[in-house]
């Protein structure tokens, strides 16, 4: 198997997708669609959507059947970078290698692009047909909330500069970008119709590799450059967030990416070569530059 092909190919017919659903700009309101649709097609690298739908691979091929909730979950992400971005969180004024959105369109209109986008990711996922639809839209309102990515932000705004215990590091990092990660590879096996053994697999496939990004965009924060990232180097510490950096260090960090990662990968076993993709794509994930 050719990696990048195969990761190219799937990320293309997600974005083929996606890019569709912003093309009628006829209202009188067209400023909100023209910023979500900057936020979406400006880049990415479509991580949650393409999980979602190689997890769906492992059981089913009608790869067209789950766009729907592929795009519901990208539409979720680029909603909480919008969010993320602005001043009053983190203050970062580049992102996906392009001014955010309250950098272009200004302050209200990126938070309501924001809203936009979450309300709409849950009108597209209502059009899947697939059964256990229901289901996967429980899964997808938990992970987007206060128990999932909002709880995540939550706890890392306040810890902003103060000294964070481990535990409660590791609860901001697994809701924070683990609950969307995971929800995305369980989303995936609810809708394939895996059993619950297969379906628990896969989520812990999702937190662990959560855990994993989450840490190596914390060291892409500090070693990267804003050229090949897309967004601005050194935001945590301006932030003074708490992070694993800067609780442990560079190197101990590498090694925890590392870990994570195998830990990640070994509930793919029971898969066996129809799990290729997902396995080196988790492997792409550990050695990524942006
Ligand atoms: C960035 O996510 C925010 C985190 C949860 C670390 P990505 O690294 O997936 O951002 P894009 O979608 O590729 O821009
Ligand atoms: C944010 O984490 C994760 C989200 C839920 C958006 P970061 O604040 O580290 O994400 P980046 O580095 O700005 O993409
Ligand atoms: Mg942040
Ligand atoms: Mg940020
Ligand atoms: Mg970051």
């Amino acid at each position: 198997m050719n990696f990048n092909e195969e990761y190219s190919k799937r990320k293309e017919f997600v974005e083929n997708y996606l890019f569709n659903d912003f093309k009628n700009k006829n209202y009188p309101y067209r400023t909100i669609v023209d910023a979500m649709e900057y936020s979406v097609v400006c880049g990415g690298k479509r991580i949650r959507p393409v999980l979602m739908l190689a997890c769906y691979n492992l059981f089913k091929d009608n790869s067209e059947e789950i766009l729907p909730f592929c795009a519901a979950m990208e539409y979720i992400h680029t909603y909480s970078l919008i969010h993320d971005d602005l001043p009053c969180m983190d203050n970062d004024d580049l992102r996906r290698g392009m001014p955010t959105s309250h950098i272009k369109f200004g302050e209200a209109i990126a938070t309501l692009a924001g809203d936009a986008l979450l309300n709409f990711a849950f009108e597209k996922a209502l059009t899947c047909k697939l059964s256990n639809t229901l289901e996967a839209l429980k899964c997808l309102a938990e992970a987007s909330g206060k128990d999932g990515m909002i709880g995540g932000q939550v706890i890392d705004i306040e810890n902003e500069n103060k000294k964070i215990d481990i535990d409660l590091l590791k609860t901001l990092q697994a809701l924070k970008t683990g609950a969307l990660l995971s929800a995305s590879c369980e989303i995936g096996a609810i809708l394939g119709n895996a059993n619950d053994y297969e379906r628990e697999l896969l989520k812990n496939f999702g937190l662990k590799l959560g855990l994993a990004f989450q840490i190596k965009d914390d060291i892409l924060d500090v070693e990267s450059s804003p050229e090949i990232l897309g967004k601005p180097i050194g935001s945590d510490e301006r932030n003074e967030k708490s992070t694993f950096v800067s609780l442990y260090g560079i190197e101990k960090c590498r090694e925890l990416v590392t870990e994570l990662t195998y830990e990640a990968a070994s509930n793919l076993e029971i898969f066996g070569e129809k799990a290729e993709f997902l396995k080196e794509l988790a492997m792409y994930l550990l050695s990524r530059d942006r």
